[in-house]
């Protein structure tokens, strides 16, 4: 039975879902969900263009950033560093390929919840077993806890869920948030309505409105704050993210959380149609109706960047820096590197060997990474937990004393 039908039968037994329950089925039923089969960022053959897939540049820079958290928590070994929706393993692949300062130490776990993809980063990543990455290697000494050997990294493994310890380190999530399930509320005169998923008379699946349940009414209201909305304004609640914050903050005692994704402030979400907030992907270009195909496409939203803020704060992650990808990039050094690049291709463009390609195309990656219209525009939010309140990532500049 197609995922499709399987979703109207449940609509049929239990009357309409959550867009959040909807979502989760579309992307990730172990069957027939998008990303269970395997689909997603990539370029021919695959559905939309992310940073780790339009070169080496980010992940060289992205390895930069997870040097200076190393240095904030001073040098642990072992090192966590999760990557949370880690895909097919391109952006793992490049940080190990900068060689951060960090690589002795480092435990780099890849989290993805797709099994395909899982399959797919051992093409690119010696992924070992998940014991040899985050346990102990040595028994103790009479009857002690079993120590880590330390020096011994990097170790890569991958895992489904986010690892069940408490450590210091570092999560990492690229254009994941906007890839969780959420829900969606729709403006009423006297409150709010939770829109659902439905079927019609036909079996096609429609949006239901329903009256907001007390619980996601409090939210929708804590979300808006201050901001008055006309009734039929539609905003998304990020349910899978608030979730997904309280997992990976339960996962440091002590680190960084940096979350790179499509966001909005809510006042221009909510100022927008829908259908351009909440849209779909497929083959590299705009797919159709959320409900139309289950499976059958990417489905992503722009997440408000007040309940980002607000969903951290509330599970312990103080907020230390938000930028766009462009200005983070900068930070860490990106107009440097393409400076280089630019004088290194310069020099050696008659020779046209293989540095010379690579120095061209790195300024090309670049611009990309960059675009203000693009990936550039993108949000780069760091979190910090059980550190000193100048910790950022990158490391801030030195202070200049007069
Ligand atoms: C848009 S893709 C981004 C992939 C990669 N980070 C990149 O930048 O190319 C989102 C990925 O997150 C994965 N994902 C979704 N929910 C997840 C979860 N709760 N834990 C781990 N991975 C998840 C999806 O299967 C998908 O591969």
């Amino acid at each position: 039975m197609s995922l499709r039908d399987r979703l109207v039968e449940r609509i049929h037994r239990q009357g309409p879902i959550p867009f959040d329950a909807f979502v989760d089925a579309a992307l990730y039923d172990p069957a027939d969900g998008f990303f269970a089969r395997g689909r997603g960022s990539g370029r021919a053959g695959r559905d939309f263009v992310t940073s780790p897939e339009v070169g080496p540049l980010f992940g060289a820079l992205v390895a930069r950033a997870i040097d200076d958290a190393w240095d904030a928590l001073d040098g642990p070994d072992p090192y966590l560093v999760v990557e949370a929706g880690a895909g097919n393993g391109r952006l793992a692949r490049e940080i190990l390929r900068a060689q951060p300062r960090c690589a002795r130490a480092l435990r780099l776990v890849l989290v993805e919840r797709s099994r395909v993809l899982r399959d797919e980063q051992r093409d690119r990543l010696p992924v070992e077993p998940v014991e040899d990455a985050l346990g102990p290697a040595l028994p103790g000494v009479a009857g002690d806890a079993p120590v880590p050997v330390p020096r011994i990294g990097p170790i890569v493994t991958a895992l489904d869920e986010l690892p069940a310890i408490v450590t210091d380190g570092v999560v990492v999530a690229n254009e994941l948030l906007d890839n969780l399930p959420l829900r969606l509320v729709e403006r009423t005169p006297d409150g709010w309505a939770e829109i659902r998923v439905g079927v019609d008379r036909a079996d096609a699946l429609v949006e239901v409105a329903v009256p907001a349940s007390r619980e996601l009414a409090v939210e929708a209201d804590e979300l808006a704050g201050e901001l008055r909305f006309e009734p039929g304004t539609r905003i998304p609640l990020p349910t899978g993210a608030a979730q997904w914050l309280a997992d990976s903050s339960r996962l440091l005692r002590r680190g960084f959380l940096v979350v790179v994704d499509y966001a909005d402030e809510l006042a221009s979400i909510a100022s927008r149609e829908p259908s351009d907030w909440l849209r779909t992907y497929r083959s590299h270009a705009r797919g159709i109706g959320a409900l139309d195909v289950p499976g059958g496409q990417d489905i992503t939203y722009d997440v408000p960047v007040e309940y980002l803020r607000l969903a951290a704060k509330r599970v312990g992650l103080r907020l230390v820096s938000e930028t766009t990808q462009a200005e983070w990039l900068g930070r860490l050094g990106i107009h440097e590197l393409v400076a280089d690049a630019r004088r290194e291709w310069s020099e050696r463009a008659h020779v046209g060997d293989l540095h010379a390609v690579a120095a061209r195309s790195r300024v090309g990656e670049a611009e990309a990474l960059t675009d203000p219209a693009g990936l550039g525009a993108h949000r780069v939010f760091v979190f910090a937990k059980g550190l000193r309140l100048r910790a950022s990532l990158p490391a801030p500049a030195p202070e200049h004393g007069g």
